[in-house]
């Protein structure tokens, strides 16, 4: 990647900040007229909600129920993708294995028209905040934060890429009732791997044995991944398996900080069924 300095890390789409070296304006705006497919397999999260996990989950549920094994490398985003890896895309075979960061109101048209079927993974505000804040710090194409306070601000007002934390859970928020997209959340696979492992197969139509589900929650454990992540992720690896647990705010947010957050997802997020969710 060439050079380039902090503050040109980020630039502004439609008013949301993006990575200018991984998603520039030209990837958005051809991406707005990619076409979707009725059995497109399509991943969605904020980023740092536990989207790689899921990738390692779903790929071992899609070579399990169908026999065929897809690549196990870093998982390219569609916003990352570009005129070339779209057109390429384009005449790859079904079922296609997609993934994204963006907000449900930026994902192509098509894969709505489509009824697409969407697996959202969501996280507890608080942990999200903390493992973006030391992604930013580990990963070039993005701004290192100056300090927590000052990341903690900017996270609060979604003055970070792909934009705010909130409005993704309420754009989301709106389509909790339609029955081809699923929410599920990091603190239920840390819970219960097997049930989440259950739940995704059948929304996607797959039948899986016992002895299957167990095998993929068994390879998909934190020390599982962790282990086999310089081959999936070469030197990335280490930065996003870091540590995966549910609880590692508490060694970052102050007090005054817990509290501010805990209000600003009342404000925003009480009585919602995404909120109730997430409800940490
Ligand atoms: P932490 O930074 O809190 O450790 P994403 O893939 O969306 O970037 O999310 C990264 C977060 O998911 C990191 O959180 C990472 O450690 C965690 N993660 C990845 N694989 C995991 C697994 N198998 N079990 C638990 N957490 C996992």
């Amino acid at each position: 990647a060439k050079e380039i300095s902090d503050e040109e890390k980020l630039y502004r789409y439609n008013g949301v900040l993006y990575s200018t070296l991984l998603s520039p304006e030209e990837h958005l705006k051809c991406l707005e007229k990619m076409q979707a497919r009725e059995d497109d397999i399509m991943l969605v999260a904020y980023p740092k909600c536990g989207f790689n996990w899921m990738v390692g989950v779903m790929r071992k549920i899609i070579a399990a129920a169908t026999g065929v094994k897809s690549e196990s490398k870093i998982p390219p985003l569609m916003e990352f993708y570009g005129p070339e890896n779209l057109k390429v895309e384009s005449v790859s075979p079904s079922p296609r294995f997609l993934g994204t960061h963006l907000h449900p109101n930026n994902i192509p048209a098509s894969f709505y028209e489509k009824k697409t079927k969407i697996l959202v993974v969501f996280r507890n505000p608080k942990d999200t905040m903390v493992s973006f804040y030391h992604f930013s710090n580990s990963n070039p194409a993005l701004p290192s934060a100056k300090s927590w306070d000052t990341f903690y601000s900017q996270f609060m007002s979604g003055e970070v890429a792909w934009g705010s934390y909130f409005d993704h859970a309420l754009g989301w928020e709106k389509k909790m009732d339609d029955p081809n997209v699923m929410v599920v959340t990091y603190e239920e696979m840390k819970q219960d791997l097997s049930e989440s492992i259950r739940k995704v197969s059948s929304f996607y139509g797959f039948s899986l044995t016992d002895a299957q589900v167990q095998q993929i929650a068994d390879a998909s454990t934190f020390k599982a991944m962790k282990e086999s992540s310089a081959s999936s992720h070469g030197n990335m690896g280490n930065v996003f398996f870091r540590k995966g647990e549910v609880g590692d705010w508490k060694n970052h947010f102050t007090p005054e900080q817990s509290r501010e957050m805990d209000e600003v997802f009342n404000k925003r997020l009480a009585g919602t069924k995404i909120g109730a969710k997430l409800n940490y």
